[in-house]
């Protein structure tokens, strides 16, 4: 049986350099640092933040997708200094399919290091190993090869190309959709 009970069910989750935890109200400032980042918010469904307000709005929406056991983001920590950097998560969870959709996004000081690779490779992880997932599905915009490139290095394949799937910031964007089976997962563990 698929796992769902999102609120239950995302554990923190440790790698060498991140801590994936739960957002809290306090992550306000962090979140407003990078997400005024028009740079980061180019790519993604989001404006960039134009206050703390905004962040706080952000926050107060994930807080309420944790109590409502709905799909929602951890937020990417930076075990050095306990800086939230980034956020990573499942969009939607399909329990018939076993299915669900990742997204992604990373403070600008914080890019080329690896660092949502690694994020990556252990949300994919926990989704096979604890979830029960079969598929896990990621996409970008063809005009952030970035991200198709972390998604890569995680073992995901391309699938193909979705032509102007997406209406982002007053245009129609074409978006490549990946996905890892659980199958290629265990193949490339093996
Ligand atoms: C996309 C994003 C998540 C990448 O995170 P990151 O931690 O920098 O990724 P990594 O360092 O793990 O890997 C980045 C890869 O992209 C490559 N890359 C960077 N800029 C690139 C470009 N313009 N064209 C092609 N590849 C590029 C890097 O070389 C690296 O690949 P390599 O390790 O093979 O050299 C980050 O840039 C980000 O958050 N951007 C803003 C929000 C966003 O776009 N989210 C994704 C929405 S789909």
């Amino acid at each position: 049986m698929i796992y769902t009970d999102n609120y239950a069910y995302m554990p923190d989750l440790e790698t060498p350099r991140l801590r994936l935890r739960k957002l809290q109200m306090r992550d306000a400032a962090d979140i407003y640092r990078y997400s005024r980042d028009v740079q980061v918010a180019r790519h993604v469904l989001w404006e960039a933040h134009r206050s703390i307000g905004d962040s706080r709005a952000y926050l107060r929406y994930m807080l309420r997708r944790y109590r409502n056991h709905e799909p929602a983001s951890w937020g990417i920590e930076w075990r050095d200094t306990g800086e939230i950097i980034g956020t990573i998560g499942f969009m939607w969870i399909q329990s018939d399919n076993a299915a669900a959709e990742v997204g992604y996004s990373l403070s600008r000081d914080f890019w080329n290091k690896g660092i949502m690779t690694e994020a990556l490779r252990a949300v994919i992880a926990h989704g096979f190993g604890s979830m029960n997932l079969n598929r896990i599905e990621a996409q970008h915009e063809t005009t952030n090869p970035a991200s198709g490139a972390v998604m890569r290095k995680c073992g995901m394949i391309h699938e193909g190309t979705l032509r102007q799937r997406l209406y982002n910031k007053g245009r129609y964007v074409d978006v490549e959709l990946y996905a890892i089976l659980r199958k290629d997962y265990s193949d490339k563990r093996r």
